[in-house]
Parts: structure tokens; sequence; C-alpha cells
């Protein structure tokens, strides 16, 4: 139990990758603020599998795009389990459309719930360290395309830029008050963000082409990176993206 006394924050605990998150953190031991917009059964079997590990979880509607709900998240962490050690930025979104034709409304949703979301829940929550003097750590769930390109998907690519130049300015910065940052980079995981691609099965085997590994991954793989980076094992690691992927970041095929 490598999080024994550690409090987490995991946003959009309700389902995907969220969920193995949140579920991994509490099986090591941390006490774990489930957040969730839609899936509020999700999020409840996900604090009845913390349970069943022998920890505690705390189910919280949130929506990380609003000032209020992300206080809202960090106070209740405080209020229900005494702090607030780890915040992991999961939650997240995307919309297929080429680029002439993408809205703004499209555009606005995603920035919204993929970069601003995390941008001011870390704010909130880093503001509560600062004040009680504490360290932290801080793991944002980005995407291979935070560098990879993703035709028909310019907004989530500039989200997910974005989130990786968030995570280098704030290790930076966050650095001198003990708090660690940094991004995992999945790439293609089983859950219902892929939803339109696991149905569409000649998009799926050519996708399954260029992952060197050969099979999609899963909330857990994930999940196991997020529980060392949260460890006293990552203790002198900030500033990087680490790739769950498969090998699909380095892979190239001619046909
Ligand atoms: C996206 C998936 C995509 C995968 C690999 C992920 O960030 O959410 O839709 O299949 O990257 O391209």
């Amino acid at each position: 139990m490598r999080l024994q006394g550690k409090v987490a924050i995991v946003t959009g605990g309700g389902s995907g990758i969220g969920q193995g998150i949140a579920k991994r953190l509490g099986c090591e031991g941390a006490r774990v603020i489930i957040d969730y917009v839609g899936s509020e059964a999700g999020a409840d079997d996900t604090r009845r599998a913390i349970e069943a590990c022998g920890s505690q979880g705390e189910v919280v509607q949130a929506d990380v795009t609003k000032m209020d709900d992300d206080r809202k998240l960090v106070d209740t962490a405080w209020d229900r389990f005494g702090s607030a050690d780890i915040l992991v930025n999961n939650a997240g979104m995307e919309k297929r459309s080429d680029f002439w034709d993408t809205p703004e409304d499209e555009y606005d949703k995603v920035m919204a719930v993929n970069l601003r979301g995390p941008f001011f829940l870390t704010q909130a929550f880093v503001r509560r360290l600062r004040e009680a003097q504490k360290p932290g750590r801080i793991v944002n769930i980005s995407s291979v395309h935070e560098d990879m390109a993703f035709p028909g998907f310019t907004t989530y690519c500039c989200s997910k830029g974005g989130l990786r130049m968030m995570m280098r300015n704030l290790a930076v910065e966050l650095g001198p008050l003990g708090i660690t940052v940094n991004n995992i980079a999945p790439g293609a995981i089983a859950t219902p963000i892929n939803k339109a691609l696991l149905e569409d099965k000649p998009k799926l085997n050519a996708l399954l082409k260029n992952i060197p590994l050969g099979r999609l991954g899963t909330p857990e793989d994930v999940a196991g990176m997020v529980a060392f980076l949260a460890s006293d094992d990552a203790s002198y690691i900030s500033g990087a993206t680490f790739l769950v992927d498969g090998g699909l970041m380095r892979s190239y095929h001619e046909q």
C-alpha cells in the first residue's frame, strides 16, 4: 500500500480511465474524492470498490469548468478527510469535426473541460496547499495528442497541447512549494471516450496495426502510472510526460 494516509482527488471518477485511477489509488490506501458530472452510478461503483479494498471514497458531483465546483471539490477533501495530497486532472472529452466546420460552442466546451478545468481546479488545490505549507502531487491525464497530430480533432489537440505547457510551467513555478507536476499521455484506451472507434471494426483494426503491443490499453494500464507518480518513489520527478500507449507514439509503418 503505497499511498496509506494520503488523500486524492480524481476528476471524472465515474467512468473510464478516471474510474480505474480512483480505484487503484484507493486500493493503494488513499482516501479518494471521486468527482463526476453525469455518471453517478459509476461513481458509486468506484466508491464501493475502494471500500472493498478497505479505504474510503467520497462521491462529489462537480463540473470542473465551474470555479465554484472546483473550490467545492478541494474543500470537500479538506472537510471530509483533513487534507488533499494528490490531484488527478482526468476529466476530459473529445469531439470530431473537420477544422473548417468546427463550431464555436464545440471549441469552447472542449477547451473548458480539458484545459480551463484543470487550470482552475489546480489553482484551488495549490491555494490550499500553500496556506497549509504542504507538498503535493499533480498528475494530468493528457494524451499522445499533446504532441501527435490527430486530424479532425483540432480542438482536442489544442487542449492537450495546452495541458502539456501548463504542466511544464507549473513544474517550475510550484517546485519551490514542494509540489510535483507531471502528465500521463495515454494512447488508445478502451473507454467510453472511444465508443465510436470501438464500434467501427475497420478503423479499430487499422489503429491496432499502429500499436506495437497489438492491443488497446486499459484504464488499469494508466492507473499503474498514476499510482507510481503519486508515490514516494516519484518524489524527484516533475515536469515530464509519461507515455502509456503500447508504443503508438513511436510507431510508423510503410504498407
Ligand atoms: C483519444 C482517442 C484516440 C487515442 C489514440 C486518445 O487521446 O481520446 O480517441 O483513439 O488518443 O489516437
